[in-house]
């Protein structure tokens, strides 16, 4: 990075799985492995912010110069987010938020019934983390979702621009097997309000570089 890139800079990025607790031994959750948050939050420091990285439960190493704060479920990681964002310059959203939780968390485990053979979980939906932060009070210059999509790629990342009312959209096919999801190597389009950009297919690690210096210079740094 050129010196200093982000010198002075406050990046909160939010990475990894939530788990939405059903009883205190079940939950519900996803695949997400925080690989792609961590990367930018590496990325992010090593040009000289300074890295707030929320996480959900993540099996990944703290990257050296970054604050991390561990959260379980979806409402932790929104209050967490709507804490640290005030103030911060850049605020990134790369995790993968469940949509909803159970509308009850059962304070003991929940009990088949003789001769039970169905059962109905009742679900409400989270707050949607990423929208809350671009619509708060002193919202960040620059606000960044991430788009998982199968088809329309940069289509469907344009409409997300909006109704989020972020800044930038980071899109990827999640059809291809070989890159996205769980996997070390990432191929995005960077999708801005009047352009986008490719890059890759490159390790994560070159992704989060590439994002950085594209989030820097719209920062104006
Ligand atoms: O709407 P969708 O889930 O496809 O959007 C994905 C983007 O929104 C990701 O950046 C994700 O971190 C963020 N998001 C969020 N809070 C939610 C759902 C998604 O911040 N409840």
């Amino acid at each position: 990075f050129a010196p200093g890139l982000l010198t002075g800079r406050r990046v909160v990025i939010t990475a990894g799985p939530t788990r939405e607790a059903i009883d205190p031994v079940r939950y519900l959750s996803n695949h997400s492995s925080g690989k792609m948050g961590f990367a930018l939050a590496r990325a992010a420091a090593e040009a000289g912010a300074e890295v707030v990285l929320i996480a959900g439960p993540v099996d990944l190493a703290t990257p050296e110069r970054v604050t991390r704060i561990d959260v379980v479920s979806a409402q932790q990681m929104y209050e967490a987010a709507l804490a640290r964002s005030p103030g911060a310059d850049l605020f990134i959203a790369t995790a993968a938020v469940a949509d909803f939780r159970p509308a009850e968390d059962a304070a003991h485990k929940i009990k088949k019934q003789p001769g039970q053979s169905e059962m109905t979980l009742k679900l409400v939906q989270n707050p949607d983390i990423v929208a809350g932060v671009a619509g708060s009070d002193k919202r960040p210059a620059c606000v960044v979702a991430f788009a998982a999509e199968t088809q329309n790629v940069e289509d469907y990342a344009r409409r997300k621009l909006s109704k989020k009312g972020v800044d930038w959209v980071v899109a990827n096919d999640v059809s291809r097997t070989d890159i996205g999801f769980g996997s070390d190597s990432n191929e995005i389009l960077l999708v801005g309000r009047d352009h986008s950009e490719p890059f890759g297919p490159a390790g994560k690690q070159q992704v989060a570089r590439f994002l950085v210096e594209a989030f820097a210079r719209s920062l104006g740094t």
